[in-house]
């Protein structure tokens, strides 16, 4: 199973899917290649595609035949203290046998109850007894899909009184028990450390590269309130100062990793995403780090 190329890459949406085929395979910009910008790989919700065929697997079937794939799935809410649900995860089985994507990923969060389904990654506990039951939940998505997946760090808008273990350490601790690695979403570093008040770049430098497989960046709307600012992780505008500094940080002492620029509302051209993957893979290539060996155990 081919790993994500360590590049630039966009979360795919159907208003793409023409004119990314139209723009080839990846031809990314860099200090001493001038090509037009285009993404090295795409990533999409596997839950867009649960149905099995239509045109929706015409289209992702194409561009699969060109650019690696990323899964990132929303629906299986690793921290329901009811555990998952089969039909979810079976059909996420499925169609990872169908494309074999490059690397599959979840959320540390959760978006149901036994009763109730809903559209928000609510946050989890960070205790031990949250831990425990998240580690088991991932051992249980990687032994059914029969390999290792990633899982994202949250934007959070609350820390609960009773949690006792840093966001960063609960994470460490989840990657050493479960096997599994992490997707490091830097702006929701920011999101987070601005909504409660923490180090953004102190989180940044908690993270071990070895662990992270794929890199996220996107954009956050901003709310002023009387109390400070509030962020909100609505992935509907370019990628801000403050992340891109932040990712400039990462890389400098993780080396290129697969990053994708994440658009999910009011969803631009596709030159404008492309350009935006771009700028990030130009960051990554004027960080003159190479690509360290340790990220070769991704699988
Ligand atoms: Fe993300």
């Amino acid at each position: 199973m081919p790993n994500l190329p360590p590049l630039s890459g966009i979360g795919l949406k159907p208003e793409h899917y023409a004119p990314l085929l139209a723009a080839g395979p990846a031809s990314i910009p860099s200090a001493e290649i001038a090509a037009p910008p285009c993404p090295a790989w795409v990533e999409v919700h596997p839950q867009n595609y649960f149905g099995a065929g239509g045109p929706p697997h015409r289209w992702l079937s194409a561009i699969t035949a060109t650019f690696p794939l990323s899964f990132h799935s929303v629906g299986l809410s690793l921290g329901s203290a009811e555990g998952l649900r089969m039909d979810e995860l079976d059909a996420l089985a499925t169609l990872c046998e169908r494309y074999a994507p490059a690397a599959v990923s979840e959320h540390l969060s959760w978006s149901g109850t036994a009763d109730d389904r809903y559209p928000d990654l609510l946050p989890v506990l960070y205790t031990p007894e949250a831990l425990d039951h998240f580690t088991a939940q991932v051992s249980q998505v990687q032994d059914r899909l029969k390999r290792q997946i990633l899982i994202e760090n949250p934007s959070r808008y609350l820390a609960f009184a009773c949690d006792t273990m840093s966001e960063g350490d609960f994470l460490q601790a989840l990657c050493a028990r479960s096997g599994c690695g992490l997707l490091f979403d830097i702006n929701n570093i920011e999101v987070t450390a601005t909504n409660l008040g923490l180090d953004p770049f102190a989180m940044v430098d908690a993270v071990d590269p070895a662990l992270v497989g794929e890199v996220h960046l996107a954009g956050h709307a901003r709310e002023e309130h009387a109390d400070g600012p509030l962020l909100i992780d609505d992935h509907g505008s370019p990628v801000s100062a403050l992340t891109w500094t932040l990712f400039e940080r990462f890389i400098r002492r993780a080396g290129p990793k697969p990053v994708l620029i994440e658009w999910d509302t009011n969803v631009p051209e596709f030159g404008v995403l492309a350009a935006e993957a771009a700028e990030a893979q130009r960051r990554m290539d004027a960080s003159g780090v190479p690509q360290r060996e340790a990220d070769h155990a991704f699988a």
